[in-house]
């Protein structure tokens, strides 16, 4: 016999035997293996049962496995429950706090397997548990510091976005001024001048009016005023106010009004900022030749604004998301068309502060869009 033919045979005769089968299990320590009877009583330990749980054998066997769970799995009757669904189904996983025997808790994932006789009786249950704790605790912080990272990225990005926004209409309120002052300007050129200096003025106004209420909405500061609102009219003041710039770039405003004596409690500006945003977005979004179309009318017990234009339409993948702040469509657009991605999440916001709903609807790119906002017609007083 070679020296290997005679290893060999040893180490069979060695598995062969069950007590090479039981130093095996019993000297395992990574992992606690062990038996639980058909009632689920403790009936063997091993190395790793030992280290992870802290019981020796002997302060251990006899009693019944439900000491290892935690009291709200117990009053949720959870052991009894395992030992079910390993009698039913052969066996059982589970991931989840379990208890030392000093009473700290490590996280661990529990296999419960059924052990059957030759006749199908069950005789016991193989249990195995693994101390997850550190790898979960590894995961939760790497979880954390992957959050932490996408944080501080959408804040640069915010960032670059933001100053970039006010640099924008700033440069062009530095060169007109700066042509003003030069004073040689034609009659013409300087209400030019000025008419530029103002619009993007207001331009500057409105980007940081919006971050204002995006920080009063986020810290719960934003108050409303509660008065009787006639939305109609101000829609129609909010339609002859976009014309100009609709004009500009050769949108068609087409109007659809019904009357109604119908009143919306709440912030008459607050409200004509929501129908001012749309408006915006609908002009800014819809190419020259396009059409923009605005109807409101009383449906039921509420006034219905709809907005809908010709223009560059929503991308199914954006529609779910369009209302969270700073959200825009892509990229290339984002650049033509300038914003922040603020407006719509004030106007969600605002709408829903005035107990209405506000909804995008779209074909998909290039099909134009419609949005629809939908206010609670307030009580006649
Ligand atoms: N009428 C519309 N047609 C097509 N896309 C639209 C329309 N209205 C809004 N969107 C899309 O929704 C995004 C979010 O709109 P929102 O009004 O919140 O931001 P913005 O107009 O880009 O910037 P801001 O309103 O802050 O100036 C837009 O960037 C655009 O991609
Ligand atoms: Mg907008």
């Amino acid at each position: 016999m070679t020296d290997e033919t005679k290893h060999a045979a040893q180490a069979r005769a060695l598995l062969d035997s069950e007590e090479g089968f039981r130093l095996l299990i019993e000297s395992v320590r990574e992992y606690a293996i062990f038996m639980l009877d058909s009632g689920g009583y403790v009936a063997s330990w091993n190395a790793g049962a030992e280290r992870i749980k802290g019981y020796r054998a002997h302060e251990i066997i006899g009693r019944h496995f439900s000491t290892f769970y935690a009291a709200e799995d117990l009053a949720a009757a959870k052991p009894a429950r395992h030992l079910e669904i390993a009698r039913e189904q052969g066996r059982v996983e589970d991931e989840g706090w379990r208890l030392r025997k000093d009473g700290g808790r490590f996280w661990a994932n529990v296999v419960i397997t059924a052990l059957r006789d030759a006749q199908g009786n069950i005789r016991g249950f193989a249990k195995l548990t693994r101390d997850l704790t550190d790898q979960r605790a590894r995961e939760e912080a790497e979880g954390r510091a992957a959050l932490a990272s996408e944080a501080s990225r959408l804040k640069d990005d915010f960032l670059a976005i933001v100053s970039h926004e006010l640099r924008t209409p700033l440069n062009v309120i530095q060169g007109q001024a700066t042509r003003l002052r030069a004073g040689n300007l034609s009659h013409e050129d300087q209400e030019r001048a000025w008419a530029s200096l103002h619009r993007n003025l207001q331009l500057q106004t409105r980007i940081i009016e919006d971050l204002l209420d995006v920080s009063r909405i986020v810290s719960g500061k934003l108050a409303l005023r509660r008065e009787r609102v006639d939305v109609l009219s101000l829609v129609k003041e909010a339609v002859d106010e976009v014309q100009t710039a609709a004009a500009a770039k050769d949108v068609t405003v087409t109007k659809e009004y019904e009357p109604t004596d119908a009143r919306v409690m709440g912030d008459p500006l607050r409200l004509r900022q929501i129908v001012a945003n749309l408006l915006s977005n609908a002009v800014k979004f819809t190419p020259s030749g396009g059409r923009v179309a605005v109807a409101c009318r009383r449906v039921n017990d509420e006034i219905l604004l709809q907005v809908s234009d010709t223009g560059v339409g929503i991308a199914s993948e954006l529609l779910g998301t369009l209302f969270e702040r700073f959200t825009q469509g892509d990229s290339s657009v984002r650049r033509e068309s300038g914003g922040l991605g603020l407006g719509l999440a004030i106007a969600r916001e605002l709408t829903t502060r005035h107990g209405g709903s506000i909804e995008a609807i779209s074909g998909g790119k290039g099909q134009g869009a419609t949005f629809a906002m939908r206010l609670p017609i307030a009580a006649e007083s």
